[in-house]
């Protein structure tokens, strides 16, 4: 017997694909929902190859009410969602701003009033340590209470966006509705298994998979974008937490909201999730070389526009109240990467 229906949109995506197994590890009926505008159907076929199921699937425009709402008919029975449909590209975003507002707002928007229709509902929101733009030194590891800053990019403003519209609602619906704020430091890795994992489409953005492929020999090197910032070896400290571990994350957001809603201090609440531990830029490609063997050619470039120097999570709140913690140690999360791309390119 399968605990509560959960619909995961932007289920094939990088974190709700990794999500969808650990959702099914724990005994949930998952409803996966996504209409590959920057993922493939063949995500299904690498989540049963790990759950030995096929997960059930619809395709859908979560931004189009109308599309999205048949699906809401044809599963009366969801009780809680996962909220991961979303573009997330910070350049694409400042070139076409109204685009990323359309799709990340009205998905939300259109999230909450489907589900609304439902006597209670939870959701679990995606959202980004890109809300703290950078925060004063003394705020560092960040914790949920740090003030929060303007965003520096429309896509960065949309996770604030979202927040705000989730906070009006569980203070409008508090009778009704729950709901978990999930903000993700540097989510990286892949699965164990290397049935599914992170698949960025053109010229990576990100700096794992930038490395994986630059390893791998499809790029010649990578631009480390500065070197002069006031850390300990001048590149930027980022929080990279294993997407296995910020997945397991999900269902304990969700156990909270479903079994345990009782012990919620609020209807809404907000959590960080990272390791508690900055790494530099050069230390993780050192840390790649250490754990795959593998070299990695780069050269020291200009700064990138936007980009904050330092930050890493405080996950104490996280750790304490979802009884979660990031467990996997890098040099295992930079080989599952590296297993995964291997596997993509066909290495051996
Ligand atoms: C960015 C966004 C974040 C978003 C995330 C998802 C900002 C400030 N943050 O995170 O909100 O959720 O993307 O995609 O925009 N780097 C290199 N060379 C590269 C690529 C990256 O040196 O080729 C460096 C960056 O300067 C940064 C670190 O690696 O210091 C991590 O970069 P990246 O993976 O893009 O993540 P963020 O910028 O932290």
């Amino acid at each position: 017997m399968k605990k509560a229906k959960v619909l995961v949109t932007g289920g094939t995506g990088y974190i709700g694909a990794h999500t969808a197994v650990e959702l099914f590890n724990a005994g949930y009926e998952v409803l996966l929902a996504d209409n590959f505008s920057n993922s493939s159907p063949d995500v299904l076929d690498g989540i049963e190859k790990i759950t030995g199921e096929k997960p059930l699937f619809e395709e859908v425009d979560c931004s189009d009410i109308n599309a999205f709402g048949l699906l809401f008919e044809k599963h009366p029975d969801i009780r809680a969602a996962i909220h991961f449909a979303a573009y997330k590209a910070v350049g694409e975003s400042v070139e076409k701003p109204v685009m990323y507002y359309r799709n990340n707002l009205f998905s939300l928007i259109n999230l909450i009033e489907l589900m609304n229709r439902q006597n209670r509902s939870s959701i679990v929101f995606s959202s980004s340590c890109t809300v703290y733009g950078q925060p004063a030194k003394e705020n560092l590891p960040v914790s949920e209470n740090a003030p929060l800053q303007p965003a520096t990019s429309p896509y960065g403003r949309t996770k604030q966006i979202c927040e705000d519209i989730l906070k009006d609602s569980a203070m409008a619906y508090r009778d009704k509705l729950n709901v978990i704020l999930l903000r993700y430091f540097n989510p990286i890795g892949a699965h164990p298994s290397a049935f599914i994992g992170e698949l960025p489409r053109g010229v990576p953005q990100n700096l794992l998979p930038y490395i994986t492929q630059t390893a791998a020999g499809l790029r010649d090197f990578l631009s480390v974008y500065g070197n002069d910032y006031s850390t300990p070896d001048g590149s930027c400290i980022r929080d990279y937490i294993y997407v296995c571990d910020l997945a397991k994350a999900h269902v304990a957001a969700m156990e909270r909201l479903l079994e345990k809603s009782e012990e919620m201090k609020d209807n809404i609440e907000y959590f960080n999730l990272g390791t508690g531990k900055g790494l530099s830029v050069l230390e993780l490609i050192d840390l790649f070389k250490k754990s795959t063997g593998v070299d990695v050619p780069y050269r020291i470039t200009g700064r990138r526009a936007g980009d904050v120097e330092q930050v890493w999570a405080d996950p104490t709140l996280a750790n304490e109240v979802l009884g979660w913690r990031a467990t996997t140690p890098v040099e295992e999360v930079l080989a599952s990467a590296w297993k995964w791309e291997k596997k993509l390119r066909g290495i051996n």
